[in-house]
């Protein structure tokens, strides 16, 4: 994953730098605007085993920002918004790779910087008893639940970072 392109980014940014869980790091820009949940409509991802997309959907497309060809093949955390804890995706990923359901609520960054929030179940795709891949379908969140997310999210990267 390459740095996020400042002639992509729409409106006034500010630069994170983020380490991944697989070693990398880049440049994220975030601003302020927010992308409204679509009505009616799921935001659907599959991932292979490390979390590289395999496949995605319209309402994805158009909400992330990226063309399919930019996104197939990228590790998800292409998505990863600088607000969310490490903590959160380490639940993910305990959970799903014991073979369980996570749902949670998921602010992801936009190719242009801005942000949407999700709930998310993830869940994985079991074929003779081994796990093959992720999949990931996302509803509109009720504000309620983002407002309560966006505090404990600040309490627990506050504690990530003490
Ligand atoms: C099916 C599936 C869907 C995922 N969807 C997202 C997503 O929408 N946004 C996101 O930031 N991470 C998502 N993740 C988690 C990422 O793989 C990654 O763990 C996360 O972005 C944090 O990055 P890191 O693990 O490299 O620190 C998803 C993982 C799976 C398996």
């Amino acid at each position: 994953m390459n740095d996020m392109d400042p002639s992509q980014v729409a409106g006034k940014a500010t630069a994170h730098r983020l380490a991944y869980f697989n070693g990398n790091q880049r440049t994220v820009l975030v601003t302020d605007i927010e992308t409204a949940y679509p009505e009616g409509k799921l935001i659907v991802s599959r991932t292979d085993t490390l979390g590289f997309v395999t496949q995605c959907n319209q309402a994805f497309i158009e909400m992330s920002g990226y063309t399919e060809s930019e996104i197939l093949g990228q590790p998800h955390c292409i998505l990863r918004h600088p607000d969310m804890p490490k903590a959160a995706y380490a639940d993910l990923w305990a959970t799903v790779g014991a073979g369980k359901k996570w749902h949670g609520y998921v602010k992801n960054v936009r190719k242009d910087g801005g942000y949407y929030w999700v709930h998310a179940v993830v869940v994985p795709n079991v074929r003779d008893g081994q796990i093959v891949g992720y999949t990931s379908v996302r509803r509109k969140p009720s504000r309620s639940k983002v407002n309560e997310a966006i505090a404990l999210y600040v309490e627990m990267k506050a504690k990530e970072s003490a």
